[in-house]
């Protein structure tokens, strides 16, 4: 085991089913490889549909005493998990930069993002409030209570190996749910250290069940949890193909299926921007985790008064990025996922290039080798290339140059995708007349971060479906039920 951590109990190479630590049933394992290195850091085990119907059933075993406990017990236990979460930073934060590339800093601060979904949630599981209704009739009363949606599940991706876990369980546990966590391939042992802390915080047994897969079996057990009829919620943040795809596996077993997809963030620059807020925002929108987040910016739209100077200082702006190991001192891009990601990065980059768009930075494969690529800013990007409808998820900066307001709005919800869009401008009415038209879930005004457990996230259009985070992602595990209470004297 390449980590060295300074508990290293937290790493753990089997799955987690009612409590237990267990192998597949088929007794097969999975490797799990550094990014950076190519080399494997542990395995775990290669689970399958039957073992993710294990899960299921300790789930379903578990729901009843879960969802019986008083609401402050369950946020008791979220607050337990947080603290054992938050004092595991360092560790989670190395498992973390070595399964998925991302630079340490980074890290740090995905676990303290991930950690505050359990600290918001603790909080929230006792504020699911009902509803009193003003009856229609004098000897009637009309109620509204919200009540646990039953076993939940959710399937994950690596690119935030404790965040999208941590988003997704801690509203399902705050509502009453137990789950059932599919983790991505790559990134299987940040969901087991968490699990291991949940563990040791107190979590009784089946609330939370995680079982690894290879992308083979990450297939068998999407369709278990979709053809089961116990799941009654499902959660999945990933490409839009596979939520297509499980949302029609889904429909079998009329299960609530909540899913954040894929996007195509424009990133829009106007000439009354202040160009120095703009080229920060940038910098963080578009190359945080390397340009591998669903909400990174895809196309950044300059307007034509403020495109020279943009471009000249967001172009020195990313000259400063140190491309290395996520391990490494003062290094803010790393290595892609994999060779098929570095493939369609270099497959965009050279379609952008045969069709005129300019290089100003990068453009190739990085000296390092293996998944680095450079950081790049490319001008005169225009949207018959393909990186104007695909989804980059890249350290790749395209710019389109534009006139007028109306134009880019057009230009900006010209795509299929609906989850983030970030716009820079000084002018009030023009910051309410363009979020009002942009079509998203999520939108950055003069800021290029805008994640946080306390909001609501998620997309429009083929982004997907439902909200995580905030007072709404409890709603996505509720089931609202109507009391109607008659013969009352007045
Ligand atoms: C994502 O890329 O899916 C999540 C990004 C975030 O939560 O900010």
């Amino acid at each position: 085991m390449a980590l060295t951590l300074t508990d290293s109990s937290l790493v753990v190479s089997r799955g987690f089913i009612g409590g237990a630590w267990c192998e597949a049933s088929s007794g097969r394992r999975l490797d799990v490889v550094d990014p950076a290195t190519g080399r494997s850091i542990g395995s775990v085990p290669e689970m399958e549909g039957a073992d993710a119907e294990r899960g299921i059933s300790a789930a379903a075993e578990a729901f009843g005493p879960w969802r019986t406990l008083p609401a402050a017990t369950r946020g008791q236990h979220l607050r337990t998990w947080f603290e054992a979460v938050t004092a595991a930073t360092d560790d989670l934060a190395a498992i973390i930069t070595a399964e998925c590339g991302k630079p340490l800093v980074e890290a740090r601060g995905e676990v303290s993002y991930a950690a505050s979904f359990l600290e918001w949630y603790a909080g929230e599981a006792q504020r699911a409030y009902g509803d009193v209704i003003p009856p229609v009739h004098a000897d009637k009363r009309m109620l509204v209570i919200r009540q646990p949606i039953g076993v939940a599940a959710a399937i994950t991706p690596w690119n935030f190996p404790a965040a999208m876990i941590l988003r997704k369980v801690a509203a399902a546990l705050a509502a009453g749910c137990p789950m059932v966590v599919k983790p991505a391939p790559q990134t299987p042992l940040t969901a087991l250290a968490l699990a291991v802390l949940a563990e040791r915080a107190g979590l009784p047994p089946g609330v939370l069940n995680v079982v690894t897969a290879s992308v083979d079996s990450s297939r068998a057990i999407g369709q278990a949890i979709c053809e089961s009829p116990t799941v009654r919620a499902l959660s999945f943040t990933g490409s839009t193909q596979a939520g297509i795809a499980l949302s029609r596996q889904a429909a079998g077993t009329v299960k609530k299926v909540s899913l954040e997809l894929g996007g195509n963030a424009s990133f829009i620059v106007f000439d009354d921007a202040d160009v120095d807020a703009a080229v920060a925002g940038a910098l963080a929108a578009k190359f945080r985790n390397t340009g591998q987040t669903c909400v990174c910016a895809n196309r950044l739209f300059v307007q034509a008064g403020i495109h020279a100077t943009f471009v000249k200082k967001f172009t020195a702006a990313v000259a400063g990025l140190k491309v290395g190991p996520g391990a490494d001192e003062g290094v803010s891009v790393g290595p892609l996922i994999d060779d098929r990601a570095y493939a369609k990065v270099v497959g965009l980059v050279d379609d952008a290039k045969n069709l005129g768009a300019q290089a100003k930075l990068g453009g190739e494969p990085a000296s390092l080798g293996g998944t680095f690529f450079q950081p790049t800013v490319l001008t005169g990007a225009q949207p018959t290339m393909r990186l104007a409808h695909e989804e980059i998820f890249g350290p790749i900066a395209p710019i389109f140059r534009f006139e007028t307001e109306p134009e880019v709005i057009g230009l900006a919800n010209a795509t299929d995708f609906g989850l983030a869009s970030y716009f820079y401008s000084r002018d009030i009415s023009r910051c309410f007349r363009v979020a009002e038209a942009l079509e998203c879930g999520m939108i950055g005004i003069n800021t290029g971060l805008l994640s946080s457990a306390v909001a609501p996230f998620g997309g429009v259009k083929f982004s997907g479906l439902g909200r995580e985070g905030g007072r709404y992602g409890l709603e996505e595990y509720q089931e609202i039920k109507y009391l109607c209470f008659g013969e009352i004297d007045s």
